[in-house]
């Protein structure tokens, strides 16, 4: 079939071009925020006396049957250039020359600038969703294991006494902020190309404040040679994307390692775990492995966006064809990860008495022991070197700072009573610190009413109908 631009070539497209071309393959699933966009345009087009009512109205009603015969599969995507000129033509089958006129000031380039657009500003308020039931898992596991002490780790070695529940908060405040970032994306990009034409507008008297408000865009994008060159906001989506999928990564890679025996800190659900096909006794952590492999497609994508438009002169260029797949990957995967993690974190068991057994062994209360010290009196860094001396004399005699007898703590210090026994508790040291961020529970719960405000005043984009 002869191209809609044929009007020029005197030979017909090679087969092999067709196929290298087309970008319906992936496109397709632009199809309503096409129809969106040609909705938008053509109502534009009417109010501006461009186009008949009556030409409108045909549009109108033809768009919304392809959209219904598209939802219903009754039509399917075969063959053209692009998701743009196959609903043209669909479009000028079914209702003859009115569709023919729809694409009157209008270019394919600020068309596929506003329908990513309107697919992305979409895809960020679903995978916000996500994100803020992750934020509320974290939070119920969070309040169920205020108490549930567990090493905190520095170099993989523990260090520290912490709480489950603080670990939690600390994934949730990274994934309050991908929430926030994702919010920063749509803001910026919340401008309208559509009127921006191939490159430098149009000579008919449009008007793109329509446009952009019936869209539900703040404003037309402010110069026509940026608003179809600019891919920026995939850039940031993908980075923002990117990013989540490193919290997701980091957190299954500590999961990975609690669910080992060497820990045994957490069990998962078997519904969410898998076999071997050898090893009858294996029960492997593969949804936390695949997370933290497709981390690197999200990065990938990220990647090619940024290397495919840092040579592209202005303004459209077809290079930025390219920009769709790395996209769509990159939010496929973010939700599908989202959407299987979230249920095998609110299912995994953990195991309270494992976590409380790591914290009596390997002196992460040495800290507290210096502490026990300064506040005894003497300067921190002479506390520091004596508890150095009994980790050693610990290590040696293999006994833990809680199984050390006064009479050997001092051989130490003379200051030693008592009283260090409660205060090397391991409850202790965590109930002492309750700075704000901490691991107290008074202090964990603060950042828990932090999280379930931000969740509360959750910023809500309405999706809006286009007629
Ligand atoms: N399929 C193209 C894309 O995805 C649409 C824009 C084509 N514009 C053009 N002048 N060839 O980028």
């Amino acid at each position: 079939m002869a191209k809609m631009w044929a009007g020029r070539f005197k030979k017909d497209a090679n087969a092999k071009l067709d196929s290298f071309n087309t970008s319906l393959p992936f496109d397709c699933r632009l199809y309503k925020q096409d129809i969106q966009g040609s909705l938008v345009h053509s109502k534009m087009l009417e109010k501006q006396g461009i186009l008949s009512k009556k030409d409108v109205d045909l549009i109108q009603e033809g768009l919304h049957s392809i959209l219904d015969q598209i939802e219903s599969h009754e039509i399917e995507f075969t063959k053209a250039e692009d998701i743009h000129m196959f609903i043209e033509e669909k479009l000028t089958n079914e209702i003859g020359d009115a569709g023919k006129r729809l694409h009157t000031a209008r270019s394919r380039n600020d068309q596929v600038a506003l329908d990513i657009r309107l697919y992305v500003k979409e895809e960020i308020i679903e995978i916000q969703k996500f994100l803020f039931q992750i934020l509320d898992s974290l939070c119920v596991a969070a309040k169920s294991h205020l108490k549930t002490y567990m090493p905190g780790y520095t170099h993989l070695q523990r260090a520290q006494p912490i709480t489950f529940a603080h670990w939690c908060m600390a994934y949730a405040n990274m994934f309050k902020r991908d929430i926030i970032r994702l919010q920063n994306t749509y803001s910026l990009m919340n401008e309208c190309p559509l009127g921006c034409a191939a490159l430098a507008t149009t000579t008919y008297s449009i008007d793109r404040e329509y446009t952009a408000s019936r869209l539900d865009f703040l404003k037309p994008t402010d110069n026509s040679l940026d608003g179809v060159s600019d891919r920026d906001y995939c850039v940031e989506l993908c980075s923002d994307l990117s990013l989540i999928m490193v919290h997701l990564s980091r957190m299954s890679e500590e999961i990975i390692q609690w669910c080992s025996l060497e820990f045994h800190f957490v069990e998962l659900d078997d519904a969410f775990s898998t076999g071997s096909s050898i090893m009858p006794q294996k029960k492997n952590p593969d949804i936390c492995e695949l997370i933290r492999g497709k981390s690197g497609r999200a990065i990938g994508d990220l990647n090619t966006l940024l290397v495919m438009l840092k040579g592209l002169p202005l303004a459209y260029n077809k290079d930025m064809q390219e920009d769709k797949e790395a996209v769509f990957d990159c939010i496929d995967t973010v939700k599908e990860c989202l959407d299987v993690f979230i249920p095998m974190f609110q299912t995994m068991k953990i195991c309270k008495d494992n976590m409380m057994h790591a914290c009596l062994h390997g002196f992460i209360n040495a800290t507290d022991l210096a502490d026990y010290l300064t506040k005894k009196g003497l300067p921190f860094r002479d506390a520091y070197h004596i508890v150095g001396q009994i980790v050693g004399y610990g290590i040696e005699n293999k006994k833990s700072l809680n199984e050390l007898s006064l009479k050997e703590y001092k051989k130490f210090h003379a200051s030693f009573e008592e009283d260090v026994y409660q205060y090397i508790d391991i409850e202790t040291c965590v109930n002492n610190r309750k700075v704000y961020g901490g691991p107290s529970p008074e202090s964990v719960s603060i950042q828990i009413q932090n999280v379930e405000d931000f969740i509360k005043q959750e910023a809500c984009y309405e999706s809006v109908s286009y007629t």
